[in-house]
């Protein structure tokens, strides 16, 4: 790994809603985000096939279990950070996306999650808020400004596309640039010194 190399950033698409915006909301913000400093991948949870049922404690999966997270495994340990794209349901997130999450535990360590989220008139915010508490104890950093998609004034088009979509690229833009220095510092800092955790 070189400094120099582009910051690999695995943006989860954390609705599995059927009809869902989440996947439109995502390709906007691919769109937006392309950089050639940023690798981008994507991880659609419509797409991943993870159990909800945990194994026990010294436990092995079992081999549709294993195939599903040959999938999406090592794609999570390879980011260097994250971007969650998010609804709000029920003032929270969507229980796939948390499925997701304790699934893992060491490929989220030490590394920056920012999101993008949206819903109704507080535009995701709630979900985030409580994301940003499970990635504290996943020893993960969330990145202070987020993409929030609210509001009749930069709320959601019917195809997942922001209304105002200046002032939402201008919130991925800052959004953008606080992951990649936290992204970049970090993975640094883990080449030199493994994260102990
Ligand atoms: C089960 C459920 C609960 C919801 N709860 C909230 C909520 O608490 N606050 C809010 O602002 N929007 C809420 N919404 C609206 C969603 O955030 C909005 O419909 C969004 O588009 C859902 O994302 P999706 O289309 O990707 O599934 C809820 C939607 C669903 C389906």
């Amino acid at each position: 790994m070189s400094v120099s190399d582009p910051l690999r950033v695995t943006v989860v698409v954390g609705s599995v809603r059927e009809g869902r915006l989440g996947r439109a909301v995502a390709d906007w913000f691919l769109t937006t985000a392309a950089d050639p400093g940023l690798d981008l991948d994507v991880v659609d949870l419509a797409e991943v096939d993870l159990p909800l049922v945990l194994p026990g404690w010294g436990g092995t999966p079992g081999p549709e279990t294993v195939a599903a997270l040959k999938e999406v495994t090592p794609r999570l340990a390879a980011a260097d950070a994250f971007v969650i794209v998010t609804p709000e349901y029920n003032h929270s997130f969507p229980a796939a996306l948390k499925n997701l999450i304790d699934w893992h535990h060491r490929e989220w360590q030490a590394k920056p999650v920012g999101f993008v989220s949206y819903g109704g008139l507080g535009g995701g915010l709630r979900a985030v808020e409580q994301l940003r508490l499970v990635f504290a104890e996943l020893h993960a950093v969330t990145v202070r400004d987020s993409v929030s998609l609210h509001g009749p004034w930069s709320g959601l088009g019917e195809d997942g596309v922001p209304r105002d979509a200046d002032v939402c690229a201008g919130a991925a833009k800052g959004m953008l640039g606080q992951l990649t220095w936290w992204g970049r510092v970090l993975r640094t800092a883990r080449a030199e010194r493994p994260y102990a955790g």
